[in-house]
């Protein structure tokens, strides 16, 4: 049977926060615990964080370690999960390099993901060229380990699907299977997609202060949960409350689960009961927000106290680094063996091919 493997990875920009965890970490967790992964490899990717951050290197270089330490304490195991940092994979740079050969400039710019974060950083005239390229890139890191599944969130959709293409052209260019057509692995429903910011706005960033992070110490989670925004019309208790666009309901969807509600909030049986309570009124915020906060405190405080220990450790974290980092080179450079073979640039791997300019320049191939 095919091998199934796992690639994924995140941007070393800050520390992880709880719309990582429900879009994407968790479920890896869940999935390598699963056993139904031959492997599995997390990626800190650091150069594609340089794309947009070139002129910002110590922030990319603080970011590996806490972002080493929001994947174990979240429980990824490296015994399980191979952690690997980018920028130390040559192989990965020159797979771009020559992916980039059947990439039109025309593609990159109808990339979705690409256009509105090309929009967001007002680059304006002046993109950089790395920046513009770095779908190309990705695909090298998803590619270069025959990843079969890549869970991540919606805005790596267009990145995977860019990916596929290029894994289509090069077997058809080159008449080989060398690479494998990865597939996504979304969240499971709609809140883990989209996690919006304390604020109810769109996404949570470090730069408007919106985000709750899975390093963050359990009075701080608090103090976020009951400044949190809700239903701006719901006034007094006893007035009808709107789920739509309500914080508080929207991360109660991507975290409550029915053991919560018997331990915290015995009055209902699950989410539904306590949304229609709320809709038709005599439920109050501070009250679903104080059952969030419980729900989110039980799901962050055992991923502190591993933090804690990861924490007092750092050596250790540095070697499962350099050893998922080791590992993974291995496999990324049996990868491009493959496309140098494939695309005819493996000249002193191949034997036969000094035998066959032997003969073509002593005239024996009947050129002469
Ligand atoms: N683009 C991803 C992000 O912004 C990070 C990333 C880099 C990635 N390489 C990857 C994700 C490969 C999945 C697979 O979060």
């Amino acid at each position: 049977m095919a091998e199934k493997i796992i690639l994924t990875g995140d941007r070393p920009t800050g520390r992880l926060h709880i719309g990582h965890y429900v879009g994407s970490l968790r479920r890896r967790v869940e999935l390598q615990n699963s056993g139904g992964f031959d492997e599995i490899y997390i990626m800190i990717a650091d150069a594609q964080a340089l794309t947009d951050n070139f002129d910002d290197p110590d922030k990319v270089r603080e970011n590996i370690m806490e972002v080493a330490l929001d994947y174990l304490s979240a429980g990824i195991d490296p015994e399980k999960t191979h952690i690997l940092i980018q920028s130390q994979i040559p192989e990965l740079t020159e797979l771009t390099f020559y992916y980039s050969d059947l990439v039109t400039v025309s593609r990159l710019q109808r990339n979705p993901t690409v256009k509105t974060e090309l929009g967001m950083r007002g680059f304006g005239e002046s993109i950089p060229v790395g920046f513009f390229t770095y779908p190309i890139s990705q695909a090298a890191d998803i590619t270069a380990f025959k990843a079969t599944t890549v869970p991540a969130g919606e805005d790596q959709q267009p990145m995977i699907e860019q990916t596929r293409e290029i894994v289509r052209k090069f077997n058809s260019v080159y008449h080989t299977e060398t690479l494998v057509e990865p597939e996504i692995l979304l969240p499971q429903n709609e809140a883990c997609m989209r996690l919006p910011g304390t604020d109810g706005r769109e996404k949570m960033s470090k730069s408007l202060g919106n985000g709750i992070y899975l390093s963050d110490p359990a009075e701080e989670v608090k103090k976020k949960v009951m400044s949190m925004f809700t239903d701006p019309d719901h006034l007094r208790v006893e007035d009808p409350g709107k789920i739509e666009g309500n914080t508080v309901f929207t991360y109660l969807d991507a975290f409550a689960r029915a053991e919560h509600f018997a331990e915290y909030a015995p009055d209902y049986t699950d989410l539904e009961e306590m949304k229609a309570h709320y809709r038709k009124g005599g439920l109050g915020d501070v009250k679903v927000k104080k059952f969030l906060n419980n729900v989110l405190q039980e799901t962050l405080e055992p991923i502190r106290s591993r933090r804690a220990r990861f924490e007092k450790d750092i050596p250790y974290v540095y070697e499962v680094l350099k050893k998922g980092t080791e590992a993974a080179e291995k496999k990324a450079a049996g990868t491009l063996e493959e496309v140098k073979r494939a695309m005819r640039i493996n000249y002193f791997e191949d034997t036969e091919w000094l035998e066959t300019q032997i003969r073509k320049f002593s005239g024996q191939d009947g050129r002469a």
